[in-house]
């Protein structure tokens, strides 16, 4: 009987090892020594594309009709406001108004693309009914920035949503998802004779993790089986989007995408079994469900007793003309003793800390690269940049991701532009004003603009690289 109980016992503790040395072999922590790294190496295609970005809510101002306008008015749960000191985002950049002043700010720092979202809550403030003024207004910027050589790219849908679809259940109802993509349409007949890039859903995984998971976005769920449903339709809805708008007069010479985040989940412990658990189903969840739904058509999400859903559409294999990467880190995950919040976010400390609740990891964003790329698409950086008021870390955050970058490039993957977040400082979602992560620093009281010290690592590198 001993003996019987001896052989289980070490059974176990044999497995519990070779899963660990499994796993830290096939998902290592790539760091590289950054002191035998010669960055002024570092070069670029000539026809690469340098970018900067913004969202329609973050910059214009005035957004006032829809879930987001909402959502800075109201409480949470616990009757706190849902955004950080209850700011709103009222003006924002004057973006609306300024736009000539910024498209030149953009040209100055020598880019040669920018990417913007449209907002659907002031194309369409009630069901069906559209505000030609605001198109106008879109025609007016995409003409000026095509006029100044810089390349605009459309995002259709960058977390916002007018008030009326909101209320109808957004996209946690299949039925709704018909609506956006007839909006798409109308949107893409207006403005795919001068914008040949374009996003359909900017970051279903943040949108659908915040809104329905932790609840720091709108509409505030917390419930993780919402999410994934939720997170199923916005891809099926961009296989829709994708589909009908090439089928449309100019859909073969447009360039039509989605844009997925990539977030890397690392055990906090190496050592611990139940680390690489909680790490293994936040990357199921966040990033590998994603990718594998557009590799085999299969959107399959399994972790008993939190979520379980999994859905078959063939027309999803390879749905896209390129994919979106936004990056910016990876966190480390910790297990924890408790049902409701199984585990918590660490930082390790060797590891320097942006504004935002994550590290500088610049390797991430190399795996990121070489990740997105098994969808055998050309890649657009469409997102990554730094929180960092003191303008401390900025520069060595663009030198060290463009490395990166160059890194990927060199292994043969196919990158074909980066935009770096953001033109301007601006109003950054749960957070607030608090994150600056503008090329240029706003004076939000004169609106004023002034290129940060650390952002001249970019102009520097685009100049170099033209
Ligand atoms: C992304 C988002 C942007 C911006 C950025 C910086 O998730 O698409 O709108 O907020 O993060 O945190």
């Amino acid at each position: 009987m001993l003996m019987l109980w001896f052989t289980i016992f070490f059974s176990i503790v044999f497995i519990y090892i070779l899963l660990l040395i499994w796993f830290n072999i096939i998902y290592p922590e790539l760091r590289w020594d950054w002191s035998s790294i010669d960055i002024k190496k570092i070069k670029f295609p000539k026809n690469f594309i340098w970018g900067t970005a913004t969202a329609s809510h973050q910059v214009e101002g005035n957004c006032d009709n829809n879930n987001w306008y909402k959502w800075e008015q109201s409480l949470n749960q616990k009757g706190e406001p849902c955004i950080s000191g209850s700011q709103k985002s009222g003006d924002a950049c004057e973006h609306w108004s300024r736009y000539n002043q910024d498209i030149n700010l953009i040209k100055k720092l020598g880019l040669n693309s920018y990417r913007l979202s449209i907002e659907w809550s002031k194309v369409e403030p009630n069901k069906g009914e559209i505000n030609k003024d605001v198109i106008l207004h879109y025609h007016k910027v995409i003409d000026a920035l095509i006029l100044n050589d810089i390349k605009p790219v459309i995002t259709l849908h960058h977390f916002t949503e007018p008030v009326w679809f909101h209320d109808m259940g957004a996209f946690e109802k299949e039925e709704n998802i018909d609506i956006f993509v007839s909006y798409s349409k109308f949107i893409f007949s207006e403005f795919s004779s001068k914008v040949k890039i374009w996003c359909t859903i900017n970051e279903p995984s943040v949108y659908t993790t915040h809104g329905y998971f932790t609840g720091i976005f709108p509409p505030g769920k917390k419930n993780a089986n919402i999410a994934v449903n939720v997170l199923k339709n916005l891809l099926q809805l961009h296989v829709e989007i994708y589909l009908a708008l090439k089928d449309m007069p100019n859909g073969n010479d447009c360039q039509i995408g989605i844009v997925k985040n990539i977030n890397q989940f690392e055990p906090y412990r190496r050592h611990s079994i139940m680390d690489w658990m909680v790490s293994l189903i936040n990357n199921q969840f966040f990033n590998n469900s994603v990718i594998n739904f557009f590799k085999t058509g299969v959107f399959k999400i399994r972790i008993p007793g939190l979520a379980w859903i999994k859905c078959y559409n063939k027309k999803a294999i390879g749905a896209m003309d390129f994919i979106g990467l936004n990056y910016y880190s990876h966190n480390h995950v910790k297990f924890k003793f408790d049902p409701k919040e199984f585990f918590e976010l660490k930082f390790l400390s060797k590891d320097t800390m942006t504004d935002m609740p994550y590290t500088i990891y610049a390797e991430g964003f190399y795996r990121a690269l070489h990740q997105i790329s098994i969808l055998n698409k050309p890649i657009i950086v469409t997102e990554n940049g730094i929180a960092d008021k003191k303008d401390k870390n900025r520069e060595r955050y663009i030198n060290e991701y463009l490395y990166a970058l160059f890194r990927a490039l060199e292994d043969g993957i196919d990158v074909r532009g980066y935009y770096y977040w953001s033109l301007l400082d601006n109003f950054e979602w749960a957070f607030g004003y608090d994150m600056k992560f503008g090329l240029y620093e706003v004076d939000f009281k004169t609106q004023k603009r002034t290129l940060r010290n650390g952002s001249k690592a970019y102009q520097k590198i685009v100049q170099k690289n033209n």
